[in-house]
């Protein structure tokens, strides 16, 4: 059987590969990425199976794409390529839309003229996989939860772009029959994660005692799930999902962001050595985002019930391995944050 998984190089897709590639050996996992500022072959460097191969190639280019399909023979996509950060979809969101809706549509349009032409192989099932973010539902109040039965009402070009090539691929499902699902998650923390996110941006930051930013007053809502149960909701639902549908994956694990840095300072503390209450000292609010979402929560029970998927990890336990995985991966970390993390890091802070 031939996966395709695009975006393996990146955050959420590495964790997604190395449990496919060492999960199932009978499957052929072929993971295309752009590598972008976002991919990294570091992520992988510990992969070198036979049933793995890494194909250089960027989704917006049509024609790759459908000669890829032609060669390989895809059984099954596992879709994650995406300009993936808020922020910079504010600074250039045709980036955004290439990329999450134009490069969707292509995948879209090679799976369907591939599929049309060669049969399915024995009994597994064709699947595109669409990995989708809660984002799309828009914002919360105080109160209630994102089900998968609440509206699309997305509020970034991110969101936006990713609510659009959802859209697609309910609309391909419909249309053309194409075997689609997605699934739509909450925020994920963990390893790998590049340092523009809030949780690895901080860790970096108290490393280096340097300011943490926080957005506004900080009183602003996530709902945090660790990267590696996120891979396993993929794997669950990529076996197990009911065509047509989305399923919702979320830790129930609600956290302020002024509260998640304080714990992660707390935490770093200890780890370092430094004395209790210095890296809360770096906290420093700065100018909000612009048209800030204020509170995201999964409603998780489908993926529960039906497919029986829960995290494995509480959050103290998922926060600590990841703050310690950043400071033991030095390496890997100064080689990401040199050179272009500078700059854009100067171009989105330092008028904060
Ligand atoms: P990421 O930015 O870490 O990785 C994205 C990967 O896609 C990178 O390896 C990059 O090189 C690749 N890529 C970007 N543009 C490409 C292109 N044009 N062609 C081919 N490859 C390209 O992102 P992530 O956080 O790992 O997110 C992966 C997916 O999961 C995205 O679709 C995102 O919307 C979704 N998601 C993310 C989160 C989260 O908290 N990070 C939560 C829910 C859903
Ligand atoms: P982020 O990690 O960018 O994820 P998303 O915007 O997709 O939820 O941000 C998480 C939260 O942290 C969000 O409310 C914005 C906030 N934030 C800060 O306060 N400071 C920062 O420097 C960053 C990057 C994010």
């Amino acid at each position: 059987m031939q996966i395709l998984i695009t975006g393996g190089a990146g955050f959420i897709g590495s964790h997604v590969v190395r449990l496919f590639v060492n999960k199932y050996p009978a499957y052929k996992i072929v993971n295309l990425d752009a590598l972008t500022y976002a991919g990294n072959l570091e992520n992988l460097a510990d992969i070198n199976s036979s049933n793995y191969e890494f194909v250089k190639a960027d989704i917006r280019d049509r024609a790759a794409m459908f000669s890829l399909f032609e060669k390989h023979q895809f059984d099954a996509v596992i879709h994650l390529a995406a300009e993936s950060h808020v922020d910079r979809s504010i600074e250039s969101p045709t980036d955004f839309v290439d990329t999450n809706v134009i490069g969707t549509m292509n995948l879209l349009d090679a799976a369907r003229h591939a599929w049309a032409k060669y049969p399915a192989k024995g009994d597994f099932r064709r699947l595109f996989y669409q990995v989708s973010t809660d984002e799309v539902y828009g914002s919360l109040g105080e109160t209630g939860f994102f089900t998968e039965t609440t509206p699309y009402s997305p509020r970034s070009p991110y969101s936006a772009s990713k609510a659009a090539a959802d859209h697609l691929v309910m609309a391909y499902y419909h249309t053309y029959n194409l075997p689609a699902l997605i699934s739509n998650c909450s925020n994920n923390y963990g390893a790998n994660q590049f340092p523009e996110k809030l949780i690895p941006l901080c860790i970096h930051n108290i490393k280096n005692n340097r300011p943490l930013p926080i957005y506004g007053n900080g009183d602003y809502t996530r709902d945090w799930l660790w990267v590696e149960d996120h891979a396993r909701a993929i794997d669950t639902i990529f076996h197990k999902g009911i065509l047509g549908e989305n399923y919702n994956v979320g830790g129930h694990n609600e956290w302020k962001n002024i509260d998640l840095v304080r714990l992660l300072c707390d935490l770093a503390d200890a780890e370092l050595g430094k004395a209790v209450g210095s890296s809360q000292q770096l906290i420093t609010f700065v100018k909000d985002r612009a048209g800030h979402d204020k509170r995201y929560a999964i409603d998780a029970t489908k993926i529960e019930r039906e497919l029986g998927w829960r995290p494995s990890v509480t959050f103290q336990e998922g926060l600590l391995a990841t703050l310690r995985w950043y400071l033991h991966n030095e390496t890997w970390l100064n080689n990401i944050t040199s050179g272009e993390y500078q700059r854009y890091y100067q171009q989105q802070y330092a008028q904060r």
